[in-house]
């Protein structure tokens, strides 16, 4: 657990988030529950906003609702002054849904169809993010039908993949996302997209990777995309006014994961920009409007879920299962790509650590795991199991499967909690069916 002003442990010895103790949550809402620190939210928007503002100036940190989308987090990050990513006409139709500024929206996907495409343009999307040649195609014919001109970046590779605590300068070119600059698919790209009548071609996008800890990587990369800024204008006098560089920044899951503060963040944003006006006046580019896409280092802290302990499977010196009232139906992660989290009994915070818990899901998988060897006190039927930093592609992942009902969201502030996504019922599981 990373401990902090608003996720604590109370003089109840409970786990408390956002002013409210976890065991009453439980209490009034049921688990399992996805519980979100709205006051953490807020603090991360209003840290990255200002640290843009002041570091750099002309720019925009973009929430990358991938990572929790939900009509309440449009209306909270847009209280901020953030813009948003959308990847799909499902999240756009939740922004529009909220009232959240159009002009804020960028569109990303590597294959969006010609209706999300149509749904995007038609509602005036701020940017769209091109991805292949053919929907440089597809938008330019959209848009000289309802005869508009749309504003448009380039997803490119720069050749800098970044991993946790590691980086890579590579020309790999085997991502399915994006136009490689190391084999030229960029440039017939740009060139392409300029000569579209119907396209503004504003500038270029990348997005290095996730989870990372290492500041540098997110430098190699402003070198890389100036480096081919300066190439496009000295060789074809293009001129860029934006550059989107992404998000990927990491927080604490459990373990080695670094602690980060919300001061820690804020460096992130310095050094990019630092390294970015540096870039710009040694290469005599134009200063372009910055965007910045962080998504779980907004919302991925400020998550917990909680759940009730239910069956206790203690195989001797072997293992001890302890299965929990949800699983990979609400958080996929551990299943997908063994992803690491930290637990807690948040009724019994002071109880001593004195056995190593496996924690099992209720799903017909044996992979149905939430984490593994977690340090607990011995657990009993009923016991409330929190996992911490859940906020960020666990209810955006979730599923029905097993026709096992997704969670609600509850935002806490202030010790106050409302719902953000309100609870699913079994006719909600057959609604559609025929
Ligand atoms: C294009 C793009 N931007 C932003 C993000 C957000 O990354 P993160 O949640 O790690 O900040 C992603 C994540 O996959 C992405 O693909």
């Amino acid at each position: 657990m990373n401990q902090r002003q608003t996720l604590k442990i109370n003089n109840k010895g409970h786990l408390e988030i956002a002013g409210a103790d976890t065991v009453d949550l439980a209490a009034e809402f049921g688990t399992p529950l996805y519980v979100m620190d709205k006051s953490y939210i807020k603090n991360m928007c209003n840290v990255f906003v200002k640290t843009l503002a002041a570091e750099y100036g002309e720019g925009l940190i973009s929430y990358a609702s991938k990572a929790f989308c939900c009509k309440e987090i449009y209306r909270t990050i847009d209280s901020c002054g953030l813009g948003a990513d959308v990847v799909s006409g499902g999240e756009l139709y939740t922004a529009l849904c909220s009232n959240f500024p159009v002009e804020k929206l960028t569109f990303h996907g590597n294959n969006k169809s010609y209706d999300e495409l149509l749904y995007a343009i038609k509602n005036n999307v701020g940017y769209i993010v091109i991805d292949s040649e053919g929907e440089a195609e597809d938008i330019e014919e959209i848009c000289a039908e309802i005869n508009k001109k749309q504003n448009v970046l380039i997803r490119v590779n720069p050749g800098v993949e970044a991993h946790t605590h590691h980086y890579i300068q590579t020309s790999k070119v085997d991502s399915k996302f994006g136009f490689s600059i190391s084999d030229g698919s960029a440039e017939s790209a740009i060139l392409l997209t300029a000569s579209k009548p119907h396209l503004n071609l504003v500038g270029l996008h990348c997005h290095i990777g996730s989870q990372i800890f290492e500041k540098k990587s997110f430098c190699i990369a402003v070198d890389k995309m100036t480096d081919f800024y300066k190439h496009l204008l000295d060789k074809f006098g293009i001129s860029f006014s934006v550059l989107n560089l992404g998000g990927g920044f990491g927080i604490y899951y459990a373990g080695d994961d670094a602690k980060i503060s919300s001061d820690g963040y804020a460096d992130y944003i310095k050094e990019i920009c630092g390294e970015l006006k540096r870039c710009v006046a040694e290469k005599g580019i134009q200063k372009p409007y910055l965007i910045l896409e962080p998504g779980r280092s907004i919302v991925g802290e400020a998550g917990i879920t909680l759940y009730t302990v239910g069956r206790v499977k203690e195989i001797r010196n072997i293992k001890n299962y302890l299965a929990v009232n949800g699983g990979m139906f609400d958080n996929p992660r551990f299943a997908l790509y063994q992803a690491k989290y930290s637990v807690a009994a948040a009724g019994r915070m002071n109880d001593k650590s004195e056995k190593l818990y496996t924690i099992a899901g209720k799903c017909c998988e044996s992979g149905d795991l939430i984490a593994e060897d977690c340090p607990l006190p011995e657990m009993r039927k009923g016991d409330l199991l929190a996992v911490f930093s859940t906020g960020a592609y666990n209810y955006s992942m979730a599923s029905n499967y097993n026709r096992n009902l997704i969670p609600p969201v509850i935002m806490v502030e202030n010790g106050k909690a409302k719902y953000a996504v309100k609870p699913q019922s079994y006719v909600d599981l057959i609604r559609n069916d025929v």
